[in-house]
């Protein structure tokens, strides 16, 4: 039977009169890396904030490690951690001395917080910065020592907000990998993200959230393969002729011409490929390029929502 370490029922949060979560339902598998993934004012930070009790639960019921939030805030308070959105270091204390006083706090024996902190300060690339104060260190390198302070310590379930927000990609590859290595220690992480590919990278179980509400649940290439299609790009050196022929394959579902490519949207791309190359060569038309793009989250967002996760990019829909 599969055990839940987080189960929420119905949990809505208003600010007023702010519907920022509505009536959302999930849980969290035992183990797991859950990405709560949603564009910017989803509700994510909220969402976290009710988990964490640092928000009051207005309605819902939420159940974390066995403890019910309402009645057993106080258990639940020790058996979390969090890394938050916003910055909260000490900016009067040292990089080390923020680990060392944390791991202190949280009572992690002497040998274990040395390694844990020497380890940690290595992921993060922060050695050099080791006895230099928070308040001189850069936004990104603040952040890194943050994510650095939630991971020391390894409580039953760690909340992650936006972990690697602002981060350069050689860093957050790090920083995944080390989320990756204290999961596999048996802690389950929370993670909310609006980055698709962190959620891809770190998670089989994705709940996506936008406006309050939740528009799509399940294991990743699940959720990518309920939109059934693929997309096949095709340039050739003559796309009107290969237009008309791949028309008629009846494997093809959709062909749209572009200025510069054919999309062809197909089931199954992997297997008809090679048959849709086989069609156009025997026609003696030369193919300059092929590819295929499998569905992304990205395409189930607009899948669901009929908009782009950003904002900024506001093409046609191509699935
Ligand atoms: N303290 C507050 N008072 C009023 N409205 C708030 C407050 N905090 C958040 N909101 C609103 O609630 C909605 C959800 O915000 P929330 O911070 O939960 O989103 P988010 O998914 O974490 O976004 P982001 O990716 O930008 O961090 C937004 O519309 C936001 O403006
Ligand atoms: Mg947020």
């Amino acid at each position: 039977m599969v055990a839940y370490e987080i189960t929420v029922e119905g949990l809505k949060y208003q600010y007023g009169k702010i519907k920022a979560v509505n009536d959302i339902s999930f849980k969290v598998i035992k183990g797991e890396i859950f990405s709560f993934l949603g564009p910017n004012g989803a509700g994510k930070t909220t969402t976290i904030n009710v988990l964490t009790t640092l928000l009051p639960i207005q309605k819902g019921k939420i159940s974390i490690s066995g403890f019910d939030l309402r009645t057993q805030p106080d258990e639940i308070r020790k058996s979390i951690g969090i890394v938050f959105q916003n910055e909260t270091l000490d900016w009067n204390l040292t990089v080390e001395e923020t680990l060392e006083f944390h791991g202190r706090l949280y009572a992690i024996p002497k040998k274990t917080r040395k390694d844990r902190i020497n380890e940690l300060i290595q992921i993060v690339k922060l050695e050099e910065k080791r006895d230099e104060f928070v308040k001189n260190l850069s936004g990104g390198m603040k952040r890194k020592l943050e994510i650095a302070r939630g991971l020391l310590t390894r409580p039953k379930v760690l909340f992650l907000d936006e972990p690697t927000i602002g981060l350069d990609p050689n860093s957050r590859m790090r920083i995944w990998n080390y989320i990756k290595k204290v999961n596999k220690e048996g802690v389950t992480i929370f993670l909310t993200t609006h980055y698709m590919d962190e959620a891809d990278q770190l998670s089989n179980n994705i709940c996506i959230i936008d406006r309050g509400k939740i528009i799509a649940n399940g294991f990743s290439e699940v959720l990518k393969q309920s939109l059934g299609m693929d997309v096949i790009y095709l340039q050739t050196d003559q796309d009107e002729k290969t237009f008309k022929i791949i028309k008629k394959m009846k494997e093809i579902k959709n062909i749209r011409k572009t200025p510069s490519e054919l999309m062809i949207s197909v089931e199954d791309g992997q297997k008809n490929m090679p048959r849709l190359i086989e069609q156009i060569r025997t026609q003696g038309i030369e193919i300059k390029s092929i590819y295929l793009k499998k569905p992304t989250l990205d395409d189930v967002f607009i899948h669901y929502t009929g908009r782009y996760f950003r904002e900024e990019k506001k093409k046609k829909i191509n699935i």
